[in-house]
């Protein structure tokens, strides 16, 4: 199914973004709106569950209807509406899937579903496309051989081997579909997580990593040596990960970490000038990284620049491991710590010494938002890939086998 118009409008509400899209055959954004709910959650450091529902309730008629006009686009325009279907918080998930769902069943139009991983993915996979249709070159679907993508976020840490294959025999590119294959993931906290809670522990802002990224280079990266076994994954259980040998697996764990930094501020007695440092961002409006900077001490900001190395150091040794161990082409980075700079500068320079291409979704893009969602339906539309009448939220949807 393919109309000469080719629109989709994607939702995302997985967590605490309320976010709406038009974009034109999986490559063209002809909008991106996302309502970001940071304001809301920061003084609880971390996400509510429930106060994401209602704002997402509050926000994503808004947000649609900015999407549309700024798209120059009505309703009726619109060839399908995608929104993701996890993995995600249930009740916020809820809110974006019952509001498609009503919206296709008013409108007559189909709804696809989306997961939320396979959007990240595509994130990439859509800024990509759009660069190879303005050179002129061949369509995005033409690319050969499997693409190692790290899917690094607040919720998740996962590497999946990614392949565009041909669609059912005797039929063209049009239908071919992309397929995955988990082949690691982090045994307990997601990386973006452990941003999150060090920066909370050390008295900075909500979400930590734009926080912990901006504060880094005025550290020593080499001043705290976290051990490797901080951050290793001690948990290998048999048959986790599908139909790969034991030997094959690659699992992350955080939590380690965030337990030595708090050991650390236990030790060099950190927690009076660490609770200084938050009430002093608590009493300013919008404090941002630059406010907290001239609250940090030289050891302070030598914690968070060996926090940061160490977590880079071991998403880029694994990723690149399974590169090398599936025979991957390239390596793609996406998700929300995909935005992280120094993490950009790591796996570029990894990436040029194999003679991997690598790819990074712009900044926009690399955190929630829902063109990434309508980039990842367009193959879906192509193919008539539609969501059931009884489609609903599923929290802990994995992506591929
Ligand atoms: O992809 P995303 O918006 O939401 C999830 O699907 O989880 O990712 C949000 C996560 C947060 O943990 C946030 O701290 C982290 O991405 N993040 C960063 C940076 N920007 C956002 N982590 C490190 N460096 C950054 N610059
Ligand atoms: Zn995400």
């Amino acid at each position: 199914m393919e109309s000469a118009s080719g629109l989709i409008l994607g939702i995302e509400s997985s967590c605490d973004e309320t976010a709406a899209a038009v974009v034109r055959r999986g490559t063209e954004i002809l909008s991106n709106t996302v309502a970001s709910q940071i304001a809301v959650h920061s003084p609880y450091g971390g996400v509510v569950p429930e106060l994401a529902s209602r704002e997402h309730l509050r926000n994503l008629l808004p947000v649609v209807r900015t999407a549309l006009r700024e798209a120059g686009v009505t309703y009726r325009d619109i060839d399908a509406v995608a929104v993701t279907e996890g993995p995600g918080l249930a009740g916020a998930l809820l809110v974006g899937i019952t509001f498609a769902k009503s919206l296709t069943l008013a409108l007559g139009k189909p709804l696809i579903a989306v997961n939320h991983l396979e959007g990240h993915i595509h994130a990439v996979l859509l800024e990509e496309a759009k660069l190879t249709e303005d050179e002129g070159g061949s369509r995005a679907g033409d690319r050969k051989g499997q693409s190692l993508a790290l899917v690094v976020s607040g919720g998740h840490t996962h590497l999946y081997l990614a392949e565009f294959g041909a669609g059912p025999k005797g039929s063209g590119n049009d239908t071919a579909t992309w397929t995955y294959r988990n082949v690691g993931r982090t045994v307990d906290d997601a990386a973006g997580e452990a941003f999150d809670k060090v920066a909370k522990l050390l008295g900075l802002g909500y979400p930590g990593g734009p926080w912990i990224d901006a504060l880094a280079p005025h550290g020593n990266s080499e001043a705290v040596p976290f051990s490797s076994s901080q951050i290793k994954a001690k948990v290998h259980r048999k048959g986790e990960l599908g139909a790969l040998n034991p030997a094959e697996k690659i699992y992350f764990s955080f939590s380690g970490i965030k337990t030595a930094m708090l050991r650390y501020t236990k030790v060099y007695e950190m927690e009076s000038s660490i609770e200084a440092r938050r009430l002093a961002l608590a009493a300013m409006k919008n404090p941002k990284a630059a406010d907290a900077l001239p609250l940090c001490d030289r050891r302070t900001l030598d914690l968070i620049a060996s926090f940061q190395r160490s977590v880079v150091d071991d998403l880029r040794r694994k990723t690149f491991r399974a590169a090398e161990r599936f025979g991957a082409e390239r390596v793609i980075v996406s998700g929300g710590v995909a935005a992280n700079r120094e993490l950009r500068v790591r796996f570029t320079a990894e990436a040029g010494e194999r003679h991997l291409p690598i790819a990074f979704p712009s900044i926009a893009l690399a955190t929630d938002n829902a063109a990434m969602i309508a980039a990842a339906a367009w193959p879906k539309f192509v193919t008539g890939s539609f969501a059931a009448e009884g489609l609903t939220a599923e929290p802990s949807l994995a992506l591929g086998s």
